[in-house]
């Protein structure tokens, strides 16, 4: 491997994790989460290095090549996972970042891991770049490292993404570092958001917290310019057609149908988070079937969640409240041989998952709060049948491109209720119009054009 690339990809995770055989071999699992199905297949697609964490501690691991990606572990030691990925990152940023729909902790030491764990990520990236290259910098784990970066090589051009919502100054301010924050993300030439409206509360906070002069997108920042803007995420339809046109696929959506054996199916996907509005969509389905305005037998509801942030406290908890929630739904309403939930808590391969989103009638998106969700996005991307109905969260950033799904306030359970029945008893015909009209968006806009965007806007 080059020790020097034109471009670089920056993310706490790598696309794979590192997981211990039984004889002590190792192999590589995709990891979890949107970041990774995004910017996997734009890596795919371009020469370049991509650092990131590899999922174990205290392992100092050499660079490798996998799935024709360049990769470059960088190390976290078992206390840096705790202080700066379970704690600033998931327990701190993580919940300020989504609404504070569960109470964002504040610890110094937590801050003090994020700064060094940060420092270590933007040295790697110095030295990993060519003179001149680009270096692209994801997500909220990382927003110190575009400035520490800067400061380290003036020469670079420096992009960043942030892939979860940015918060109102109102809720940001709540933040004790909040001024490093900003200063940090202002170190790159281009900070990109998912939606207008987190790019708008990016520039009032600096604004009004820097004295930074802000005109249109752009902010002026000790003679430099940084612009602000939104660039809505996407999936790689490419790779979704590809699984869809596997006779394979839809020999295993036929046997799911099968197994579950009712008329009707209702697909959750996510990972375990808080911010996903799982336990609302449970309560939705329970009180359809309590009403009987569902019965047992006439719909299934299939809930796959990935493990994900097992040791973070808010974590465990859903766990336990979604694995409570189930069994009082099925106590209710399930018959032998016919539980009316199916959960599951594990990870899927694509495979897998393409036939579950070919064998759902209805797909369930409701979070409380998320940057995007690509979900909703691959549920669309997968149904070239026009065939299937998106039940949505307004509070996704995906509802701004996805107006023709059945759009919920998650919050509203009566609401939600009715959406998952019109979904469910919507006519063919109008099902297919809706499809067709959300599958011209998704299909025009993946997430190639989006990596183009980005990084034409970061060249200019
Ligand atoms: P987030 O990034 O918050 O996890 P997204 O919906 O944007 O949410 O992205 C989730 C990604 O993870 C999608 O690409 C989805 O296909 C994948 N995914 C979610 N749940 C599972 C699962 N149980 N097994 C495999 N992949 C999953
Ligand atoms: C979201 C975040 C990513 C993160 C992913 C999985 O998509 O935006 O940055 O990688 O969730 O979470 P994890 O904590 O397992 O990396």
């Amino acid at each position: 491997m080059a020790s020097e690339s034109e471009f670089v990809v920056v993310a706490n995770r790598l696309p794979v994790d590192k997981v211990a055989g039984p004889n002590g071999t190792a192999s590589w699992r995709r990891s979890p989460g949107g970041l990774v199905s995004a910017i996997a297949p734009v890596m795919r697609n371009r020469k370049g290095v991509w650092l990131g964490w590899a999922g174990v501690t205290d392992q100092k691991l050499d660079p490798f090549t996998e799935d024709g990606m360049d990769l470059v572990p960088i190390p976290q030691s078992a206390n840096e996972v705790a202080l700066f990925y379970e704690g600033f990152s998931n327990a701190t940023l993580w919940p300020l970042y989504h609404d504070v729909i569960a109470p964002p902790v504040y610890k110094r030491t937590y801050w003090d891991a994020y700064v060094r764990v940060n420092r270590r990520f933007a040295e790697a990236a110095a030295e990993a770049a060519a003179p001149g290259a680009l270096v692209w910098v994801q997500d909220y784990q990382l927003q110190l490292v575009p400035a520490m970066l800067r400061a380290l090589r003036p020469d670079l051009r420096i992009g960043f993404f942030l892939h979860i919502p940015f918060p109102p100054l109102e809720l940001f301010q709540q933040l004790p570092w909040r001024r490093q924050i900003i200063e940090g993300l202002l170190g790159a030439d281009l900070v990109g958001f998912q939606q207008p409206g987190a790019a708008a509360n990016f520039l009032r906070l600096a604004r009004r917290h820097h004295g930074v002069r802000v005109q249109g997108s752009f902010a002026e920042v000790a003679g430099r310019t940084v612009r602000a803007h939104a660039f809505p995420i996407s999936v790689d339809v490419n790779e979704l057609a590809d699984l869809v046109s596997r006779p394979k696929v839809w020999r295993r959506a036929g046997e799911l149908r099968n197994d579950l054996g009712a008329p009707k199916i209702m697909l959750g996907v996510d990972r375990l988070d808080y911010t996903k509005g799982i336990s609302q969509r449970l309560q939705a389905f329970g009180e359809l079937l309590r009403d009987g305005d569902l019965k047992p037998g006439e719909a299934v509801f299939v809930q796959i969640a990935t493990p994900s942030r097992e040791r973070v406290e808010q974590y465990r908890l859903l766990r336990d409240e979604i694995e409570q929630q189930v069994g009082r739904i099925n106590g209710e309403y399930a018959s032998i041989g016919s539980p009316v939930i199916h959960y599951m808590h594990s990870s899927y391969d694509r495979d897998e998952l393409t036939a579950l989103y070919l064998a759902a009638d209805v797909m369930v998106v409701t979070p409380l709060r998320d940057g995007m969700n690509l979900v909703a996005k691959e549920y669309v991307a997968t149904r070239q049948d026009l065939h299937g109905a998106l039940v949505l969260s307004e509070f996704a950033g995906a509802a701004d491109e996805l107006k023709q799904a059945y759009l919920v306030n998650p919050y509203d359970i009566d609401g939600l209720k009715l959406a998952l029945l019109a979904a469910l008893r919507a006519d063919p015909a109008q099902q297919a119009r809706r499809m067709r009209a959300m599958r011209r968006q998704v299909t025009t806009h993946d997430v190639d054009r989006w990596a183009l965007e980005f990084l034409a806007a970061l060249e200019e």
